[in-house]
């Protein structure tokens, strides 16, 4: 059963011939898609509708309405009874068509990137009745795609890296364009990518857009980076098609491929002597064209007669290798060295150790330069002794200084006046000799620190220095005398023989053997009735009674010569007076009541504290029941717990 014609193929076109056949398929499929419509209720009505799916190129430029087809009834016999009408998507806008003919148009520019089909209905009415001759039904207009989008670089422009050196063909970066135009048809969306700008260093896969390298030994240390561009062109890149670029950056990586070399065979530098140790004498550097790890670098001293006195180490930052001393430059011992130093890199790459070794050498030669140095003491430390007895003038000891340097000029020597304020010492200034200025007392000063100097008499500011240590030796020039301010009573109720008194003696002196005293009444003393002496011979002797009966009234104060002398030869002494007052004592020996007159303060106890005692034994008379337990009370034990009352 024929259905009719189709109509738009008279657009001229060798496109729309291909249109015309694949419009004649595409109105099979059409068909079939609506065929359960005239099923449903008017299944034996015949069809008559001249129906297809539209074509409609996108992009039309003419100032006329594109045809796009035609709508045709076969029960339309021409005879203008039959009315078509065009609704749906863009119907009336975009599509309008002749209600008479069936003719419809596009009024407008379509863009099939922007909207591929348009689907719409049509119907066909009578125009007498305006009752539809045919059912309404939908159709399609399909807008055709031609090339009208350039391959885009969505993700560029790129930026790679590459190690230098790599083999041909290494993968660097792959590239995508994108084509907006139709996938599924024609060319239009089919790419091809190729290299603009990078050969011969680098080429594209046209079908991936795998960026490789296309050169053996690209060298990083030559050109590091390089700028490519790449095209991206649609119909499988015949021409006529349209394309778009962008450009790839490609930065080659280091590699280690270059060892490091020393500029020079060999250095010299000039160090003085005086040179502190860990000080910097000097800095060589290797060269390496790489960077990074790759240019990292290792010293070492390989050879010659500086091993122990320089040491070689690395600056991380500069990569330069540092010598420093490790021990005092003595010019007079040794006038220079000879140093083999060998420098590596860290990480060598195996693949280029055929190019030589990663290391080099050079030769470093330190010269020492004399320096004038100051004069030098013979010892740091003069340890010397004297007596404090010595005569001034006497010679304490020598000291002897001489100039290091090779001239050897003379020193002269004198005392650093600020260690010996008093000037107890003098030097002579040629021989070192230290002698003795004023008369020394060990018991002032027992040791004498001083400093001495040797100047060089050709130049002066070159000053060392020695230090002397003088101990004043002892001699016995102090007289022994009582360790203290005795205060001694003796009881009127004293018996004969009682020991009121045990004395000992202190001297200045230092024997070395230790002190030893011998204590004895003066001669005038000794047919003394009153007390005697005994000499315990432990350095203390005990005052004793010689009778009873002694008297306030008769005498309240006694004194007593005591005479010390030490066992230093010759012996001192010296003859010291014990105060004994006479007092009242209780049946316990304990003094109550002494002589007013006599009677001294202790030392330290204040009026306050007088007037508290004072105040305490008014308290113990005035309360009968302490009076009571007074007499089974010592004295002291109750003067101790009423300053402890009364203190707290
Ligand atoms: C003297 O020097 C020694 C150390 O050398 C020190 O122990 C001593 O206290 C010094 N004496 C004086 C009096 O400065
Ligand atoms: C001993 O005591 C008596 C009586 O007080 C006195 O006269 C005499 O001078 C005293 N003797 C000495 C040596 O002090």
């Amino acid at each position: 059963m024929k259905l009719g014609k189709v109509e738009f193929c008279h657009f001229l076109q060798l496109i729309a011939l291909f249109l015309c056949f694949s419009g004649m398929s595409q109105a099979e499929l059409s068909r079939s898609r609506s065929k359960p419509y005239f099923q449903s209720g008017r299944s034996r009505t015949k069809r008559s509708w001249v129906w297809n799916q539209f074509f409609v190129l996108e992009e039309y430029m003419g100032s006329d309405p594109l045809y796009v087809g035609k709508l045709h009834s076969d029960v339309d016999k021409g005879d203008g009874s039959i009315k078509y009408i065009l609704s749906g998507e863009g119907a009336s806008s975009i599509f309008i068509i002749d209600e008479n003919t069936g003719d419809i148009h596009a009024t407008k520019r379509l863009d099939r990137e922007e909207q591929a089909y348009y689907t719409l209905r049509a119907q066909a009415l009578d125009r007498l009745t305006n009752k539809p001759v045919e059912p309404e039904s939908e159709f399609v207009i399909k807008i055709q795609d031609i090339n009208d989008n350039e391959p885009k670089f969505l993700d560029g422009p790129y930026t790679a890296g590459v190690p230098e050196m790599s083999p041909v063909g290494t993968s660097v970066v792959q590239v995508t364009a994108t084509d907006a135009d139709d996938p599924t048809y024609g060319n239009s969306a089919r790419v091809v990518y190729s290299i603009l700008q990078g050969q011969p260093y680098f080429s594209v896969e046209p079908k991936t857009g795998v960026i490789k390298t296309a050169l053996p030994n690209m060298d990083r240390e030559a050109k590091d980076q390089y700028l490519l561009v790449i095209q991206a062109k649609d119909m499988v890149g015949q021409n006529g098609g349209l394309s778009g670029t962008t450009s790839v950056t490609v930065t080659l990586t280091d590699v280690n491929d270059n060892p490091p070399r020393f500029p020079r065979r060999s250095y010299q530098y000039n160090v003085p002597e005086s040179l502190p140790v860990a000080s910097v004498v000097a800095r060589i550097k290797a060269a390496d064209a790489d960077i990074g790890a790759n240019a990292e670098m290792e010293y070492k001293i390989v050879d010659g007669d500086g091993f122990g006195i320089f040491k070689i180490s690395v600056d991380k930052d500069t990569q330069e290798g540092i010598i420093t001393i490790q021990k005092d430059l003595d010019f007079e011992a040794k006038t220079s060295y000879t140093l083999r130093i060998e420098a590596a890199n860290r990480d060598a790459d195996p693949r280029f150790l055929s190019l030589g070794p990663f290391s080099d050498t050079t030769t470093v030669k330190i010269i020492v330069e004399d320096v004038d140095e100051p004069p030098v003491f013979s010892s740091p430390l003069y340890p010397m002794e004297v007596s404090e007895a010595t005569q001034v003038g006497n010679i304490i000891g020598t000291v002897a200084a001489h100039d290091p340097d090779s001239s050897n000029s003379p020193v002269r020597y004198s005392i650093d006046r600020n260690t010996d304020l008093e000037r107890y010492f003098n030097i002579d200034a040629n021989s070192g000799v230290i002698t003795t200025a004023k008369s020394l007392d060990r018991e002032t000063n027992a040791v004498h620190n001083i400093t001495v100097l040797a100047m060089e008499s050709q130049n002066p500011s070159q000053i060392g220095r020695g230090y002397v240590a003088i101990t004043i030796l002892d001699i016995n020039d102090n007289a022994p005398e009582f360790a203290m301010d005795y205060e001694t009573t003796v009881c009127e109720n004293a018996q004969p023989g009682q020991v009121i008194q045990k004395i000992s003696a202190v001297d200045k002196d230092e024997p070395s053997n230790g002190h030893q005293f011998y204590f004895s009444l003066t001669t005038d003393a000794t047919n003394n009735h009153n007390f005697s002496l005994k000499d315990n011979k432990d350095n203390t002797a005990s005052i004793l009674t010689r009778r009873n009966g002694f008297r306030r009234q008769e005498q309240s104060v006694y004194y007593l010569p005591v005479f010390i002398v030490d066992s230093g030869s010759p012996s001192l002494s010296s003859t010291n007076t014990l105060t004994i007052r006479v007092c009242d004592c209780d049946a316990d020996g304990v003094a109550q009541t002494c002589n007013a007159e006599a009677y001294v303060l202790p030392a330290g106890l204040s009026t306050g504290a007088l007037i508290a005692i004072l105040a305490c034994v008014l308290t113990l008379l005035a309360t009968p029941h302490t009076i009571g337990d007074l007499s089974s009370l010592t004295r002291d034990r109750t003067h101790v717990s009423c300053i402890g009352s009364i203190e707290s």
